[in-house]
């Protein structure tokens, strides 16, 4: 359980006030021992995004996964860029995050499905975080290919992908990525933060 904040974290990021450690551990590590993950392991943070919210409890997020030496596994890999393969050759797991554009009930737009779909996301990375794996978010692959080869039908939206697996050193990480596994910090609140307009 995470109710201490990671050495790594203490290191490199600073809150002005106090937020729950879970929040504050999370960070995108890139670096995995190659191990499998069972069920057992991986689906809680699919449990874990189960219970996002979302506009009239709607739940347009879809898991789409493949778990390393499985037969599904080369074709979630194929899609990623070369900079994302070289890491993610090591991950237990490759998810890709899709939402129902329109709503089941009415089959009117749902304005909020990609946020929803981005609300189920952060669950699963915190529910990954607290059981101490990686849980890396990608943008870097073909979305065009990824609802083609995955079969996405018409009327969903391809969000995003994501890695999970077991945390390794950094030295598992090639030369150049060594440098940058760690936590990232954050802009300060007053650039992001504005009362009662936008300014
Ligand atoms: C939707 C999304 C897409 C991302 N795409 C990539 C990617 O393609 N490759 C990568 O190495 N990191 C990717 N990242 C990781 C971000 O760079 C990282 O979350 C950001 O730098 C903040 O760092 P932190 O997650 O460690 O706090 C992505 C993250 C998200 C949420």
């Amino acid at each position: 359980m995470q109710d201490t904040l990671s050495k790594e974290i203490i290191e490199n990021r600073k809150v002005n006030y106090p937020i729950h450690p879970l929040i504050h551990n999370r960070w995108s590590p890139r670096s995995m021992t190659g191990e499998e993950l069972s069920d057992e392991e991986l689906f809680p943070l699919f449990e874990a995004a189960r219970f996002a919210p979302s506009s009239y409890n709607a739940q347009p997020w879809r898991f789409l996964y493949a778990k390393r030496n499985t037969p599904a596994w080369q074709k979630f890999f194929d899609l990623m860029i070369d900079f994302n393969k070289s890491w993610t050759k090591n991950a237990a797991a490759l998810v890709v995050i899709v939402s129902r554009n329109n709503f089941e009930h009415n089959d009117k737009p749902a304005p909020t499905h990609s946020f929803d779909a981005g609300a189920a996301w952060m669950s699963l990375a915190l529910e990954g975080t607290n059981r101490g794996l990686a849980v890396h978010g990608m943008q870097g692959f073909d979305y065009e290919l990824a609802k083609k080869t995955l079969e996405v039908p018409d009327g969903y939206t391809v969000e995003a992908m994501a890695a999970i697996g077991k945390r390794a050193p950094k030295e598992n990480l090639p030369k150049e990525m060594q440098e940058k596994e760690f936590p990232f910090d954050r802009k300060p609140l007053k650039d992001i933060l504005m009362e009662g307009h936008f300014r």
